[in-house]
């Protein structure tokens, strides 16, 4: 029986050699290891052998199938490396081709700079103890508005043009606030997170203003914050982005989810010559003390937790770092500008 299943294991090997098609290997398979195959016949007679022979048998019937199995996935995939090889022949992609143009002076990639300064940011604030946190790009109204101290009647909902689905539910996210209460609903205070992302608002572009652009959001959420808190982490945060201390202003600001709310407010140089070349404050980054009713719809007892939060524009922090006058370059996919940017 030892020296049947011997002869068994040494034809499957010399067939498999032949063997050109994944088919043909899966069929020589079952032929001998499947259910009806050669090696299950020989085992029918297992029962005549004696207790000593069986305590051989089955071990190598054992090792048979293991080699057997082994010996079908390398074929396959030689088969299957042999047939991309064969159609790559065929296409004629000329491989050589990467090289000759690198050779030519093509220059490795980088990133965008507004995904440069968000990782730059994320950076800043990880080293502070903050996570950061993601979010959808598809909102339902809860998430955008409601928990946000925005009920369906009130005026702020037209602070932010909303690009809305048909059912009128659904809504592509207009601020990463939306984060703010996903991150409440995930956590227990105290907690420190950023959320960067996409935004989307159905807005007339102009200089300062695209349709899709970039938002930070912070929140910080303790005993006892207080605005001595947020200021110091914003200024903390502009200094380390523009390695100098920013000319900055804080002036009242209204938001539903936050309060007192403020607008904090850079001094930039929007480049440009003669008339056109002007200094002036550049709305970039609105923050408050977070609303008692936003820590409650996420969960938060306002009596004994409270917390700021900001809003982050990221697309204007490019502007001001690199004086960049009109954001809409920053989406124009022009090469001539993005290659202005050093490549990570
Ligand atoms: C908000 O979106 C609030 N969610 C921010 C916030 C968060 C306030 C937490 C308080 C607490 P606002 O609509 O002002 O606020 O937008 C925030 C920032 O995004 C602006 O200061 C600006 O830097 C940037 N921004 C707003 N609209 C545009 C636009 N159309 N294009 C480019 N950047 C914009």
């Amino acid at each position: 029986m030892l020296q049947k299943m011997d002869n068994i294991f040494s034809d499957f090997q010399a067939k498999i050699e032949t063997l050109k098609k994944q088919a043909d290997v899966l069929s020589l398979k079952s032929e001998v290891i499947g259910k009806k195959g050669t090696l299950a016949e020989i085992l029918k007679s297992l029962k005549d052998a004696t207790p000593e022979q069986r305590k051989t048998i089955g071990p190598k019937s054992n090792q048979i199938k293991q080699d057997i199995e082994k010996m079908v996935f390398d074929k396959i995939q030689q088969i299957e490396l042999a047939e991309v090889n064969e159609k790559l022949e065929k296409s004629k992609i000329d491989f050589s081709l990467t090289d000759s143009v690198l050779a030519k002076g093509l220059q490795a990639s980088g990133l965008h700079p507004v995904s440069q300064i968000q990782r730059e940011i994320e950076d800043i604030f990880i080293s502070m103890g903050f996570d950061v946190l993601d979010g959808p790009h598809i909102e339902n109204e809860y998430h955008n508005f409601e928990a946000l101290n925005i009920p369906d009647t009130h005026p702020a909902r037209d602070m932010q043009d909303t690009f809305w689905f048909k059912d009128m539910k659904h809504l592509l996210r207009t601020h990463t606030s939306t984060i703010q209460v996903r991150g409440m609903e995930s956590r227990k205070p105290p907690f420190k997170f950023v959320g960067p992302g996409k935004v989307f608002r159905c807005e007339r572009t102009d200089a300062t203003h695209e349709m899709c652009f970039h938002q930070l959001e912070g929140m910080m959420v303790g005993k006892d914050i207080n605005v001595g808190n947020l200021i110091y982490f914003m200024k903390t945060l502009l200094k380390q982005i523009f390695k100098k201390d920013m000319e900055v202003r804080l002036r009242p600001g209204y938001f539903p989810f936050v309060e007192p709310g403020f607008e904090l407010d850079i001094r930039w140089k929007k480049p440009g010559k003669g008339e056109s070349e002007h200094s002036g404050w550049l709305e970039l980054l609105p923050c408050g003390m977070v609303h008692p009713n936003v820590l409650k719809a996420g969960g938060i007892d306002p009596e004994e937790y409270n917390g700021f939060a900001f809003g982050l524009g990221l697309d204007r922090l490019v502007m001001v770092k690199y004086m960049i006058e009109d954001i809409r370059h920053l989406h124009s996919g022009d090469l001539r500008f993005n290659k202005q940017f050093k490549a990570y």
